[in-house]
């Protein structure tokens, strides 16, 4: 690692690594099709899903977290002794505390790594990178693990059709070390508005609704999820963030080689690039395999986007999510 001497000033950071990981048992819609009233096609024609990953019994959160983090690392060069921290974005990790990020630590052997797990839903990988930016920019870490992992299928009410077509599992990670002049992310924005934050919810399980027999009954641990409503705003978040952070770093949308967006609908993925302005050749996506993985979604795309050849040293990439909260965030990286 270049470290330079001057500490007064910020360091650009780029990513060294990256890493997913999902389970291996699929469902398929017509999987789907036995368990709710639904039909494959409105599935594909809604949503772009054609099928999920769900995990078995038995899995938790963090052994997801644990291979995707191990190929993020291995790709960069840096093992368990060199990870300064772990940051964890999920809003499904195995237990409410202690955090995954702890969890994750202790499987790895990260003894030297502070661990801790953020909340932001959808946005939450993004989120985690702006704090692993800030650290390592203004000296106080070198090397971070960001992961984004979820097991949605433990949170998924699977007699709600409205939802449980779209939700599934699936981790990501990358690796975050200082940058140089042609390499690391250019600009990174985040947002959020709580008034909007009953369009996405786990209703019970926190101090307003504890776990009661209840509670159980109604499903209330489950994600309830106002579509439509959530569809419009992001589709509308999505391009104006995108716009706004790509503005930060003195480019425009023409300018982007790859656009990689949180998974959460592919009409949502080609709007958002149709009010762009970017052409669907430069737009990623793997919802149609994978559904919606949450936090976990930028990520696991991200790093199937460089094993399929997407990312070039040098190119512009654009990654944009949005999700509960409502949160929302945008990051311009130069690859
Ligand atoms: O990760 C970030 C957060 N989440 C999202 O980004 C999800 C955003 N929203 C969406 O992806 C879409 O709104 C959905 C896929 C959830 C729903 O698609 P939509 O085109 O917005 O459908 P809709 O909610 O307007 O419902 C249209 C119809 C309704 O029937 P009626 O009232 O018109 O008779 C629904 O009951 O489709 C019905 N419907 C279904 N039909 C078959 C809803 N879910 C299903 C289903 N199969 N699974």
């Amino acid at each position: 690692m270049n470290v330079q001497s001057d500490k007064s000033s910020v360091r650009p950071v780029r990513f060294a690594g990256t890493g997913s990981a999902v389970p291996d048992p699929v469902l398929t819609n017509a999987d789907l099709e036995k368990i709710v009233d639904t039909s494959d096609e409105w599935i594909v024609t809604r949503t772009g899903i054609r099928e999920r990953r769900i995990a078995p019994e038995g899995l938790v959160t963090s052994d997801l977290a644990l291979p995707a983090a191990k190929t993020a690392m291995e790709e960069a060069g840096v093992g368990a002794e060199d990870l300064d921290g772990i940051i964890c974005a999920t809003v499904t990790p195995d237990q409410v505390f202690p955090s995954m990020g702890c969890t994750l630590q202790s499987k790895l052997g990260a003894k030297r790594a502070f661990a801790f797990d953020v909340s932001a839903a959808c946005s939450g990988f993004l989120y985690s990178l702006s704090v692993a930016q800030g650290m390592i920019a203004s000296w106080r870490a070198n090397t971070v693990l960001v992961v984004g992992a979820e097991l949605l299928s433990r949170v998924t009410n699977w007699s709600d059709r409205t939802t449980c077509i779209l939700l599934a599992d699936g981790a990501g990670a990358a690796i975050l070390q200082p940058g140089d002049e042609e390499h690391g992310i250019l600009s990174l924005t985040l947002g959020a508005d709580g008034n909007f934050g009953s369009l996405i919810e786990q209703p019970a399980g926190g101090s307003k609704l504890p776990a009661s027999e209840e509670t159980v009954r109604n499903h209330l641990h489950c994600i309830h999820m106002r579509g439509n409503e959530v569809f419009k705003m992001g589709v509308r978040t999505m391009a104006d963030e995108c716009v706004k952070a790509l503005g930060l770093a003195g480019y425009g949308a023409q300018d982007v080689d790859l656009l990689v967006t949180h998974q959460a609908n592919l009409r949502i993925i080609e709007a958002t690039a149709k009010r762009l302005g970017i052409s669907p050749e430069k737009v990623f996506t793997n919802i149609q395999k994978y559904g919606n993985t949450s936090a976990a979604s930028i990520p696991i795309a991200l790093d199937e986007a460089r094993k399929a050849g997407r990312l070039h040293s040098g190119d512009l990439v654009a990654l944009v999510g949005f999700g509960g909260g409502l949160t929302w965030g945008a990051a311009v990286v130069r690859w």
